[in-house]
């Protein structure tokens, strides 16, 4: 019952099919998202077939009636991944794990079946890697439960066969992309096949009650590779990320069916797999130079968490006729923002200087709170008068030239008591949030411009 062949056009973003390319997805509005996929007519039918829901009429319940007191948490043996997950892997979820190749995906999911084996039968199913090089990796981490079982398989009808004949207590799958459903004609890793193997899948540990993790590979723009309905289907959407040059990973929770998406884990890869890094904060600041103009300490929240990062600036003459401006870390046209409020209203003057900010540790400053610890770096190295090392700076900078209030004051001023800093220049407004119990601990000073807090953070 061969089918006629046709080719169809598939938007990666939203899934949207036409007969005809488009270079402008009619359903999402994405640009340049059209992927041709050969398909048979007759199997087509049979494909779309997977993608519907039981029929088996549903009846409404009362939201009182409903209970949870079945929710049960299976802690992984990572504080930083429980954290992410919300308290633990919740029993019959679907978690998708992604980030760029080599940044520790399979490491990751091998290292937790070590303490999830004492209470749970795992099957590990890898579509990229033969069973004798899984074998050689949970050597090198010490992964050596009884209860976990490897099948190196991409097909995904022999994959929930097999979850329906041993019904383990957790299925990995690593990756996605490269599962396959035999029926349909399109190659592994296509829109369609990453779509409806994850359907499938997704049918059987929910019917099982089985907690599920996906490993997805993203594309060259860091998104998840594969259509945006793979993030509506699981439970949970986790990236993992890290810079090139360092060896510390950040998960963070983009979606959480379960939990918060403030949340953050922090690893560091070592020759024995992923760590925990239960002091992010001390590893970002540690190095710091001593007694050098152009270096600021920013306190950002990451969820509930608070974590200290070290700003530099780099003030110099510039060359030719155009000053430069670079950021790492940091948006561009908030630095552009920030140096005209300077020169505008402190009297600071960067006209015919070069600025460069760089924050370390690859981390990022999206906050406004940041603002204040990047102008003092750059006002820092202008001057060329170093910020003193035990202070910590936050607040955001209005276009007036003063220093409003941020969220999470009293957390930010914690976070450097505890890591021994002795003054902490604040906006003033927030000076109310301050306990007197945090100001025995810590000197707290409240400024309203950036002239002050320039004096009060200087030596
Ligand atoms: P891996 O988990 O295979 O990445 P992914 O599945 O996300 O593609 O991570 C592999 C990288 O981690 C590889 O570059 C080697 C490094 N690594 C260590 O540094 N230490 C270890 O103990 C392990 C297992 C891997
Ligand atoms: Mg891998």
């Amino acid at each position: 019952m061969a089918g006629k062949m046709k080719s169809v056009y598939i938007c990666s973003e939203c899934g949207y099919e036409t007969q005809k390319w488009y270079g402008c997805c009619p359903g999402c509005g994405q640009w340049n998202t059209f992927t041709e996929e050969v398909r048979q007519t007759q199997s087509a039918t049979k494909a779309s077939a997977p993608s519907r829901v039981s029929t088996r009429a549903a009846r409404p319940e009362r939201l009182r009636e409903i209970t949870t007191v079945g929710e049960h948490r299976y802690l992984t043996g990572l504080g930083e991944l429980d954290r992410v997950l919300g308290g633990g892997l919740v029993k019959g979820s679907l978690v998708l794990i992604s980030g760029d190749p080599g940044i520790g995906k399979s490491t990751i999911l091998l290292q937790i079946c070590q303490k999830l084996g004492d209470t749970l039968e795992i099957l590990y199913v890898s579509g990229e890697e033969s069973a004798h090089q899984i074998k050689l990796r949970a050597d090198r981490l010490g992964v050596d439960t009884e209860r976990l079982s490897v099948l190196c398989e991409t097909d995904v009808q022999t994959i929930t066969e097999t979850m329906r004949a041993d019904n383990p207590g957790l299925v990995i799958i690593d990756s996605i992309q490269t599962m396959a459903i035999e029926e349909l004609t399109s190659s592994p890793g296509s829109i369609t096949q990453v779509r409806e193997s994850t359907n499938v899948l997704m049918r059987a540990a929910k019917s099982l009650n089985i907690p599920l993790f996906l490993v997805g590979h993203v594309n060259k723009d860091g998104n998840i590779a594969g259509p945006k309905v793979l993030e509506h289907i699981v439970d949970a959407v986790l990236y993992f990320e890290g810079e090139r040059n360092y060896s510390y990973r950040i998960l963070r929770a983009v979606k959480n069916r379960y939990g918060s998406t403030n949340e953050l884990g922090v690893f560091e890869m070592t020759d024995k797999g992923l760590q925990e890094v239960e002091n992010p904060s001390m590893m970002l600041i540690a190095g710091r130079p001593k007694n050098t103009s152009g270096t600021c300490v920013a306190c950002l929240m990451e969820g509930s968490r608070p974590l200290l990062a070290e700003v530099q600036g780099l003030v110099t003459q510039t060359g030719f006729g155009n000053p430069r401006r670079m950021t790492t870390g940091f948006d561009y046209n908030r630095l552009s923002m920030l140096l005209a409020v300077l020169e505008k209203r402190a009297g600071y003057f960067f006209g015919n200087m070069d600025a460069y900010v760089n924050v370390v540790g690859g981390l990022r400053l999206d906050e406004p709170a940041s603002d204040l610890s990047v102008a003092l770096a750059l006002v820092s190295s202008l001057k060329d008068v170093p910020v003193r090392d035990d202070v910590l700076a936050f607040g955001e900078i209005g276009l007036a030239g003063e220093i409003r209030s941020v969220n999470a004051c009293a957390q930010r001023v914690r976070e450097a008591a505890r890591l021994g800093f002795s003054r902490c220049v604040i906006p003033k407004h927030n000076l109310k949030n301050i306990t007197t119990e945090l100001r025995d601990q810590i000197e707290v000073i409240g400024v309203r411009t950036i002239r002050e807090a320039f004096e009060s953070v200087c030596i």
